[in-house]
């Protein structure tokens, strides 16, 4: 299986295997390999010619510095896990001065006021980073076809709009959020969540699959009110937000419109470990 660490090699690899009839397929990650990934991967190898995945934690998108320290880095397992799948698939694992030279900052974007909304409130800068950075990698890697997951929903709508607001030639792909057997949304955070925690945390789930219950009679503000009750009563649960917003602009639902379709959003922190989490809750 190839692995890249430089990005003019990776660029002078693909331009001598793309042809007009290949495509490639994108799965931007930031390692720590879990299922999630790798039905994205699946996905991509499914439907191209070429994959390629990217393993970097960029330093751009993390606004607390200790998170940022604290995010697993898994190289190895990370590679030996996508050789299972596929030894096609071509990994591009850059260091940070190669992917930014000697400026790590990340570029300014306007993604239209989504970029404010609920991450974007509490994590500053957290999508200018984001932006910067998948846009660095669609320049290197050029695909014709980019996997997210839906786990990150703001963060695929942030580049849905980059994408179109920059006329970058990419179809960008969103996949479904795939879960642990007792729910909880599958992320690389969840490896620093003790045994016992990692269980408890179904509750994230449990409760926005009651919240498209709830949706049916109450407003986005009772719930909103019943997310806080119900996580003050949990140990070691904080609740950060729980937002009720339309799918298409992201803003909170002040009152039901028939023809927008609604999500619910949450960001918990878990014994210190931060979740992140959504549902479809239009019918
Ligand atoms: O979702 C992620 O893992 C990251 O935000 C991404 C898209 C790889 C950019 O660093």
């Amino acid at each position: 299986m190839l692995v890249f660490s430089q990005k003019s090699k990776l660029t002078t690899y693909l331009a001598s295997q793309t042809s007009e009839h290949k495509t490639i397929g994108f799965v931007p990650t930031m390692g720590a390999l879990h299922s999630g990934h790798i039905s994205l991967i699946k996905n991509a190898l499914k439907n191209n010619n070429i994959t390629v995945v990217s393993i970097f934690v960029n330093p751009t998108q993390f606004n607390n510095s200790d998170d940022l320290k604290k995010y697993p880095r898994t190289l190895e397992k990370d590679i030996e896990k996508i050789k299972k799948i596929s030894d096609k698939v071509i990994v591009f694992a850059p260091s940070v001065e190669d992917i930014y030279d000697k400026s790590v900052k990340s570029v300014s974007f306007d993604f239209d006021g989504i970029e404010n909304q609920m991450e974007g409130k509490h994590r500053p800068g957290h999508f200018d980073g984001v932006g910067t950075i998948v846009k660095k990698l669609f320049e290197i890697v050029k695909p014709n076809n980019a996997y997210f997951g839906e786990k990150d929903f703001q963060q695929l709508q942030i580049i849905k709009k980059m994408v179109a607001k920059e006329n970058l030639i990419v179809n960008i792909i969103g996949c479904e959020i795939l879960r642990e057997s007792n729910g909880l949304a599958m992320s690389s955070r969840n490896e620093r969540l003790s045994k016992e925690t990692r269980e408890k945390s179904a509750i994230i789930f449990k409760f926005l699959k009651r919240t498209k219950v709830l949706f049916q009679n109450k407003s986005a503000q009772e719930i909103s009110k019943i997310a806080a009750k119900t996580f003050k009563n949990t140990n070691n649960f904080e609740l950060e937000y729980f937002e009720i917003c339309d799918e298409e602009k992201l803003l909170p639902c002040l009152r039901k419109n028939k023809l927008k379709k609604y999500r619910a959003f949450i960001a918990v922190y878990a014994d210190g470990v931060r979740l992140i989490d959504n549902i479809s809750i239009s019918e």
